[in-house]
């Protein structure tokens, strides 16, 4: 259709540019959102934080802060009033997908924060290495950790140590966390560098020590005798273990750029985080009895539960970025240097959005919602999490072996209420304990193994 002669000078609106927090909801930020999750220790927890933050609902203030600053400024990125450096929030899942398709290059993974903490004692580790180093040690940890496999090829010798250790912890009737934290750790040292290591109780100690320097990151120095001492250990072990074991795997795919004993350090670290969602997942399942006896016969429902577990309660609760060059949102720019922080629990918990946020939800693993939001504990993309399905697979075994023959219950008084499950989770003062399922009701044992996460982990919504 023609329109009149007349040419309409056509101006193009330039955007409006991202928006800037200002600098008191930048402090409310800092106190009531970031501040918790630093506090309660991003690399080793610290148990009085975590019963602080739990008596006080501090991190659900956090996360409806977030809410209603999206609902003042937009979708974001929010840029934060930060007198020396860029730094900016993440609020959108459209966003929050991009940041993570699109590391290392341009947002890389290895931020200042996580040097400083990382250093004390992995400083040659995938997460803060770059360039082709980087390439190089995420080529090894998806080689030995299986990133794309459901099911790892080591997973027989996996689940017979996680039943044996599982067996001693299930025979007191009942454990708290520190017991059980301790049995997993045996079976992590034996699943590692083979059953020589299990009862290498000192290995685990000077990496606890360590990890509680790492908390400090910049503000505390290094100790760099026992990082040498600790390392060493590691890489004793690693030219010992069996070929049956991660290390083993481990040497036959090692090269000297791949710094196996840094990678290995963070192995063993991290999986304390899996111990939390193991343990605070047989504590779901012991307040929702539906759950349980259906996770008694269902596998891809026993790693949805502990998916959802860490929804609730993710172990990384922080996922930093720091973009190396001017990135374009929609038109507008953000500079070059920039920190960019994603606040895993908002985007788990946002009751605005999300309509069983504060509710235990396995199914929503099951039937495509939490990719379609998406919830993201092991993050994704090239740098998302490379043992996310070796986690689950031992994490199930572990909890499959609780609940196989018996009801786990939690004590009397914990107040966790299943509609309104809380922001923070003291697992540190938890106790469960253990009655005989009837013979009636038992299963027999679970065949097969469905992972709810597609094999590389990336999302699909
Ligand atoms: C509940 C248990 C765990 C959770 C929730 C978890 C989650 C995560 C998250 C969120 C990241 C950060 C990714 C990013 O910055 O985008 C990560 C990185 C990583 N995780 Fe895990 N993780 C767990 C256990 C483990 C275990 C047991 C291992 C090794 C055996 C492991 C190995 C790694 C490695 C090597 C990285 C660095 C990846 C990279 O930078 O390319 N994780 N994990």
């Amino acid at each position: 259709m023609r329109r009149s002669g007349v040419v309409a000078a056509v101006t193009v609106a330039a955007p409006a540019p991202l928006p800037k927090a200002s600098p008191a909801d930048t402090l409310r930020i800092l106190l009531l959102a970031a501040g918790p999750l630093f506090a309660k220790g991003l690399i080793r927890r610290r148990p009085a934080m975590v019963r602080f933050l739990a008596r006080t609902d501090a991190e659900a203030r956090g996360i409806a802060l977030l809410a209603r600053l999206r609902a003042k400024y937009g979708e974001g990125p929010l840029r934060l009033a930060f007198p020396l450096r860029g730094a900016a929030l993440i609020l959108s899942p459209r966003h929050l997908r991009r940041l993570l398709a699109e590391t290392p290059e341009p947002f890389a993974a290895d931020t200042p924060e996580k040097r400083a903490s990382l250093a004390h004692f992995q400083p040659r580790g995938v997460l803060v290495s770059s360039g082709a180093e980087r390439a190089e040690r995420r080529r090894f940890n998806e080689a030995v950790l299986e990133t794309g496999c459901p099911v790892h090829s080591l997973a027989p010798a996996l689940i017979r140590l996680c039943e044996g250790e599982a067996a001693s912890l299930l025979a007191r009737g009942g454990f708290a966390w520190p017991e059980f934290q301790a049995a997993w750790f045996r079976m992590v040292r034996a699943a590692i560098f083979g059953p020589a290591a299990r009862d290498d109780e000192a290995l685990t100690a000077m990496l606890h020590a360590l990890r509680g320097d790492a908390n400090w990151a910049f503000l505390k120095p290094r100790r760099r005798r026992l990082r040498r001492t600790f390392l060493a250990a590691v890489g004793e072990k690693l030219r010992q273990a069996p070929a049956d074991s991660l290390a083993g795997l481990a040497r036959a795919r090692a090269t000297p750029e791949a710094a196996p004993e840094d990678q290995i350090a963070h192995w063993l670290f991290a999986f304390d985080a899996a111990a939390i969602g193991a343990f605070r997942t047989l504590a779901m399942l012991a307040l929702h009895p539906d759950a349980a006896a259906r996770a008694r016969r269902d596998r891809p429902f026993v790693r949805a539960a502990m998916l959802d577990t860490l929804r609730l309660w993710p172990t990384t609760p922080a996922v930093l970025r720091r973009s190396e060059r001017d990135t374009d949102w929609e038109g507008r720019t953000l500079p070059a240097g920039t920190g960019l922080l994603v606040h895993l629990p908002f985007f788990h918990r946002d009751r605005g959005r999300i309509p069983y946020a504060d509710r235990f939800t396995p199914a929503a693993w099951l039937d495509g919602r939490a990719e379609a939001w998406p919830f993201v504990p092991f993050s994704a993309g090239p740098a998302g999490c490379p043992a996310a399905n070796l986690v689950l697979l031992v994490a199930g075994a572990w909890i499959e072996a609780a609940i196989r023959r018996h009801v786990v219950l939690l004590p009397p008084g914990t107040g966790l209420d299943p509609e309104a499950l809380p922001a923070t989770f003291d697992h540190f003062a938890l106790r469960l304990s253990l009655r005989p399922l009837p013979r009636s009701r038992r299963e027999p044992a679970l065949l097969g193994a469905v992972n709810p996460l597609s094999p590389d982990g990336d999302f699909d919504g």
